[in-house]
């Protein structure tokens, strides 16, 4: 339980009109985080219960919420009418003797700025307190403008700005309000302005005009940015960024060409790493010690241990990798496959629901997919494991220190038992027993002389088309494996 007597209103029912993508801003993902979930888990973690006012989209807005250990409650807001009627509509849920309400489209709101916010209310006992904030050029932007003259508090909202004032600052979007103070007046509001919407800034005139203690806190602009739209929340995602490399920078992650790496929320990456220019390092990775990320590549959701390197344009995901390893350059490791100690994956090669064992190697243009690879075996170039038979997949085991020929073919499902070998250019359809040779191609036959021979023959028949190969054909003649054999 909070310290504090204050439970908070998120208002997340607006349709992002502004947003212009048709779909609710508060469910897009900035830095991997979905936005509403950014003032959700600032209030979790100060202990602040939440109540999330919906319309637009709720069902979607509701399920990202409930995917998380977040208690949250929702007020469904029949129809976005407003700031006002949205906090309005919630009035069932007030029993604290303080409100919080919050704008859902806050992603960079720290916990320092709610926390000053809520004891300089209780501190004052003031009955309504907001947050406010400076900006150099206010009238270039859709703020609420806060007026405060002759003791007197209004915020005006761009849209209803019919002539310059002289404006203190502008309206961060988060207000603390005694419970009492709003049930007397949240229905007094009234929707007379350019929007024709109930306001929510409309309470703090009538606490103005009725004498009612006022308390503001000042915020820095960039941490109570809004997110209205694509261009708001690129700027806000460029400042989240930011501030993540820096925390891992502070940690000891060296990072190349910092200004090209995108990091998302809920990563860790380990003292001593080197990230490369252009990487990303996207939601629910661990990245140890020590560990070298070249460039152009992507992990997610993925688990590095210490001492990895993964050469450049390499993609990674949804993985476990153990110390060691080496991955790429252009290696795509995904769907839940695990790398052991010292393994090695090379340029061109695919990895798919496959492990591979300690010390094994698969350095050149292959696919393995529903694979499990012991310890100490060489997958040969251009390795194919054919796990698909058009229905269902099946399940390749390539036993302890095998040796794979280049160029193989395994048809699945099929194991090849430890210490065997299978040669080169081989389709392999059965199991191999341990320590064996599987061969499984066409055995060479060498002709000797036979070119020539072939060549006389042919001049003799057609002497016009003598020194025209191509359109005798030379191969032509050879219709099938036999016939060569025949020759
Ligand atoms: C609001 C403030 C403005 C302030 C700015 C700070 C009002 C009238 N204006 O403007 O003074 O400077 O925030 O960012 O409040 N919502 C609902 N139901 C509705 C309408 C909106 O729940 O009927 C939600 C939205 O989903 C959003 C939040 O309320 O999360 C704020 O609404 P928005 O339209 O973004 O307000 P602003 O125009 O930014
Ligand atoms: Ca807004």
């Amino acid at each position: 339980m909070s310290k504090y007597s204050v439970q908070a209103i998120i208002l997340a029912a607006g349709k992002s009109k502004r947003f212009n993508t048709g779909n609710s801003k508060l469910l897009e993902k900035l830095c991997g985080q979905e936005l509403i979930l950014y003032p959700a888990r600032l209030l979790e973690t100060i202990n602040i219960p939440s109540t999330f006012v919906l319309n637009y989209q709720a069902d979607e807005i509701k399920k990202v919420l409930q995917a998380t250990s977040i208690k949250a409650s929702f007020v469904l807001q029949p129809e976005p009418k407003g700031t006002g009627d949205a906090l309005a509509h919630t009035q069932k849920t007030w029993h604290q003797n303080n409100i919080l309400v919050m704008n859902g489209d806050m992603p960079l709101v720290t916990e320092e700025i709610i926390i000053q916010l809520i004891e300089k209310h209780l501190q004052t006992n003031a009955t309504v307190s907001f947050v406010t904030a400076h900006h150099p050029n206010p009238s270039i932007t859709d703020y609420g403008r806060v007026i405060a003259q002759d003791n007197t508090f209004r915020i005006i909202e761009a849209k209803d700005l019919q002539e310059q004032h002289e404006s203190c600052c502008i309206n961060a979007g988060i207000y603390l309000f005694k419970r009492e103070f709003l049930l007397e007046h949240i229905t007094t509001l009234t929707n007379h302005n350019a929007a024709q919407e109930f306001y929510i800034t409309d309470l703090i005139k009538i606490a103005s005009d009725k004498k009612l203690t006022i308390e503001t806190i000042s915020a820095p602009f960039d941490h109570i940015r809004g997110v209205n739209t694509l261009k708001e929340f690129w700027t806000a995602e460029q400042i989240k960024r930011s501030e993540l490399i820096s925390l891992w920078m502070e940690r000891g992650v060296r990072f190349d060409v910092a200004q090209s790496v995108h990091l998302d929320m809920n990563i860790v990456i380990g003292a001593g790493t080197r990230i490369g220019a252009g990487v990303h390092i996207l939601q629910g990775t661990t990245i140890g010690n020590n560990c070298t990320i070249e460039p152009f590549s992507i992990i997610k959701n993925s688990t590095l241990g210490n001492d990895c390197h993964v050469f450049s344009h390499s993609i990674i995901s949804d993985s476990f990798i153990e110390q060691e390893c080496k991955v790429g350059p252009f290696a795509h490791i995904k769907d839940k496959s695990y790398l052991k100690h010292n393994a090695v994956i090379g340029n061109f090669v695919e990895v798919c629901r496959t492990t591979i064992g300690t010390q094994s190697k698969a350095k050149h243009l292959s696919y393995l997919g529903d694979t499990e690879i012991g310890k100490k075996v060489n997958i040969g170039a251009g390795t194919i494991t054919c796990n698909y038979d058009g229905k269902i997949k099946h399940t390749t085991i390539i036993e302890d220190e095998v040796f794979i020929g280049s160029n193989n073919t395994l048809v699945a499902p099929i194991t090849i038992e430890k210490k065997s070998y299978t040669a080169a250019g081989s389709t392999i359809t059965n199991d191999v027993p341990t320590e064996s040779l599987a061969l499984g191609r066409a055995r060479q036959v060498n002709k000797e002389g036979y070119a020539k021979k072939f060549t006389k023959k042919e001049d003799k028949a057609n002497p016009e088309k003598k020194n025209k190969h191509k359109d005798s054909g030379f191969f032509g003649a050879i219709k099938t494996h036999n016939d060569l054999l025949e020759q």
